[in-house]
């Protein structure tokens, strides 16, 4: 069987982005770096898919009369570079039921929360807030209702005494870079399969996807 050949969208600083790179560019990993496409301009982490030699791709939505036509040029982008399946890295822009459509079953993202808790932004002001003891970070299949969709796996890292929304961030960026390429390998593998709204994760994989936990 080939590999998968996954496009990966950004905004900024795409660490994800480079984690899910890294991991790919083992030859035993069952999926290929096709493109990373940025809708901004001044985004990091196009440089570094240019360093490694992956097409960095700009589709600036500012430069486009309408989401619909954005969104248009993206997959069109993506195509080109015979991307099947797209994974949401830090990319800031909403995407429509349209395009989520377009990509059924083929668009993952990843947030930073546990998901069904903490959707939307400003997740580790809020976990903190309310004073949660664990937080995490979700990857999940992506679908019209932001940041609801088939969870693939999840990451749970501790808040500790004296943590800011800065200090928990870097804490669970380290589990966001273990889980996300984790994740994509599963699906690649065929191992993680969506069945209705819930993904199946196949018994000889389930070891290597229970939820882990990350210190400090
Ligand atoms: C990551 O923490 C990711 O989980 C989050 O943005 C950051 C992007 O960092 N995504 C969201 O909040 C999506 N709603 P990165 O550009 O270094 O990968």
């Amino acid at each position: 069987m080939g590999k998968l050949k996954v496009g990966i969208l950004i905004s900024g600083r795409g660490s994800n982005m480079a984690a899910l790179v890294e991991a790919a560019s083992d030859p035993a990993f069952p999926a290929e770096v096709r493109c990373v496409l940025s809708n901004r301009p001044d985004a990091k982490g196009l440089e570094f898919a240019r360093e490694r030699g992956i097409p960095a791709v700009l589709v600036d939505h500012k430069a486009h009369a309408s989401k619909a036509e954005f969104e248009a040029a993206v997959t069109d982008a993506l195509l080109a570079h015979e991307v099947d399946f797209v994974c949401l890295a830090g990319f800031m822009r909403i995407v429509s039921p349209t395009f989520i459509e377009r990509w059924h079953n083929r668009l993952i993202n990843i947030h930073p929360s546990l998901l069904p808790s903490y959707k939307g932004l400003h997740t580790h002001e809020r976990a903190l807030a309310d004073g949660v003891k664990l937080t995490g970070c979700t990857v999940h299949f992506v679908r019209a209702e932001m940041d609801v969709g088939p969870i693939v796996a999840q990451a749970a890292v501790p808040v500790i005494a004296g943590d800011t929304p800065d200090s928990l961030a870097a804490r669970l960026l380290k589990a966001e870079h273990r889980l996300y390429p984790l994740a994509l390998r599963l699906i690649a593998e065929g191992k993680a399969k969506v069945n209705g709204e819930i993904v199946d994760i196949a018994s000889a994989a389930v070891d290597e996807t229970a939820s882990f936990f990350s210190a400090r």
